[in-house]
């Protein structure tokens, strides 16, 4: 899709003009600025009934080709009562795509005044942009050749924001951000949407490698055999159950001061998650295709920078492996050596994510001191239960980073909720045997969320960082959400802007 900004005034005539309008008499305005063609159209319809200004809902009026009308046709826009949440926003931009996709319209034109609410118009540029790209998506590969030949591509191409001349900039930096998020975004959501047997940790190492082909991104893959050496007891003791190799992935974008410390972030890179010996019930175990969601976010948010120029440094790192039982797997009890040189006791196999990240901690730590590292982690069924979709679960022992995440988030409408890192919780962390156990020995079945943060703060002690659960906000039903990429490319850049 192609965004473009134009004035009112100078915008090409399109095959399309969107025009969302709230209900009742807040319409008229509006409707008395219109050209006389369109205006007569849509008073009959809202005579008529056919168009209320419900909110999301949608109404097609053909004009023809001739006369004076500004475009072929009109999509009228529900906005209901103009209200100003983003849960409204979404969906009349939603209505926006599905009533455009519903025409044979390749192009169109919106006028971003139009629209409800207090955002500014980069911000709201972003989000049209973005959620524009979001309502196009599909993923079809997967689908037989006959099925592929019956789909028929969007004709929707271009589409034109429209505002003041004073909002040009503003508008144009918001198109940008949002082409590039929603790239990073797409990349996202098609690795996680890809099922285990095609997204294993190769084919992870692979992207990685495409990316940097494509992009000013250096990728260096870590293989077992380098992981051993460096000591990720942890780490390997996970991927011992699966027979695809596992792979370390580091990927680099250096474009701020040389001596800049890097930003690194984190993802959780489980390409199957079963739960290893402490094996998960068969109901819904294929969502555990998506336990790769956080090396997802890594990947997107990087490519979104890396589009972006923005001048700061970047380090990406993804643990990767399957968690499957197996002789060979981990078993309830196990003790392994971490990185760190702290020693866990394994007792449940299925908190697996743990294991992998807390030697990426330590390796982002070792080798990269960075300035900030945050993690990203579909990490506890609990997270879901406390904060539901809509949020994500941010921990951090560094309160402006924290407050910098859940702004971005905001500012995005891609949430996030903080929860403690009390160390009342810590004590839940006791082994008879090792240095420190997987899951909660003592109050177990409490605050899961908070005790696998806990877990994971041990190897994050000497550094800024934060820690996202994204288990709920990373799919919903069986697809995948792209989240939180807009929230972690709003922060960076946020941070390029310091
Ligand atoms: N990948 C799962 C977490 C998960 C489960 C995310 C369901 C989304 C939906 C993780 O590896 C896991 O299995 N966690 C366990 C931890 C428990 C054994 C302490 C969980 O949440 O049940
Ligand atoms: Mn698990
Ligand atoms: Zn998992």
């Amino acid at each position: 899709m192609d965004f473009r900004y134009s004035t009112a005034a100078d915008a090409p005539r399109t095959d399309c003009l969107v025009l969302p309008l709230p209900e009742g008499d807040a319409a008229l305005r509006v409707i008395a600025a219109l050209p006389p063609a369109v205006r007569n159209q849509v008073e009959r319809a809202r005579k008529d009934g056919d168009f209320t200004g419900k909110l999301g809902t949608t109404q097609l009026l053909l004009l023809g080709a001739d006369g004076e009308a500004p475009a072929p046709r009109v999509l009228l826009v529900g906005t209901g009562k103009n209200e100003a949440s983003d849960k409204a926003l979404k969906k009349i931009i939603g209505a926006v795509y599905s009533g455009l996709k519903g025409t044979t319209a390749a192009s169109a034109q919106l006028d971003l005044a139009h629209l409800p609410g207090a955002l500014a118009a980069q911000p709201l540029a972003e989000r049209v942009v973005r959620f524009g790209e979001d309502a196009l998506y599909r993923m079809d590969q997967c689908k037989g050749e006959a099925a592929q030949a019956k789909i028929t591509p969007p004709k929707l191409s271009s589409l034109i924001l429209t505002g003041a001349a004073a909002e040009a900039a503003a508008i144009e930096r918001g198109i940008a951000q949002g082409k590039a998020t929603a790239a990073g975004i797409k990349l996202a959501k098609d690795l996680a949407n890809l099922p285990g047997n095609l997204c294993t940790p190769t084919y992870l190492a692979e992207t990685a490698e495409q990316l940097a082909a494509e992009l000013p991104i250096a990728t260096r893959i870590l293989e077992q055999s380098d992981m051993e050496a460096l000591g990720m007891g942890a780490l390997l003791s996970v991927a011992k159950g699966s027979r695809q190799p596992p792979k370390f992935i580091i990927m680099e974008y250096r474009n701020g001061p040389d001596d800049a410390k890097p930003i690194a972030l984190v993802g959780k890179g489980l390409t199957f998650d079963a739960g290893g010996i402490s094996i998960k019930p068969a109901g819904k175990m294929d969502e555990m295709k998506f336990d790769m969601c956080g090396g997802a976010t890594v990947f997107g948010a990087i490519k979104a920078a890396a589009l972006l120029k923005l001048p700061i440094n970047l380090v990406g790192l993804v643990p990767a492996s399957e968690n499957l039982p197996d002789g060979a797997a981990n078993k309830p009890g196990d003790i392994v050596t971490s990185m760190a040189g702290i020693t866990i006791e394994v007792l449940n196999t299925d908190a697996e994510g743990r294991l992998i990240l807390c030697d990426a901690l330590t390796y982002a730590e070792k080798f990269h001191a960075p300035e900030m590292c945050i993690d990203f982690a579909t990490l506890t069924g609990a997270c879901v239960v406390a904060l539901g979709h809509p949020a994500s679960g941010l921990f951090s022992n560094d309160d402006p980073l924290a407050e910098a995440l859940l702004k971005a988030g905001t500012d995005t409408a891609d949430r996030a909720w903080r929860l403690p890192l009390w160390e009342e919780y810590d004590d839940q962390l006791f082994s008879d045997f090792a240095d420190i156990p997987n899951i909660a020995t003592r109050g177990a079945g409490e605050a899961g969320a908070i005790v696998a943060a806990m877990f994971l703060q041990r190897f994050a002690k000497n550094m800024r960082w934060a820690h996202l659960d994204i288990a709920a906000s990373s799919w919903v039903g069986k697809k995948a959400t792209g989240r939180p990429v807009a929230m972690v490319t709003q922060f960076l850049v946020d941070q390029a802007a310091k």
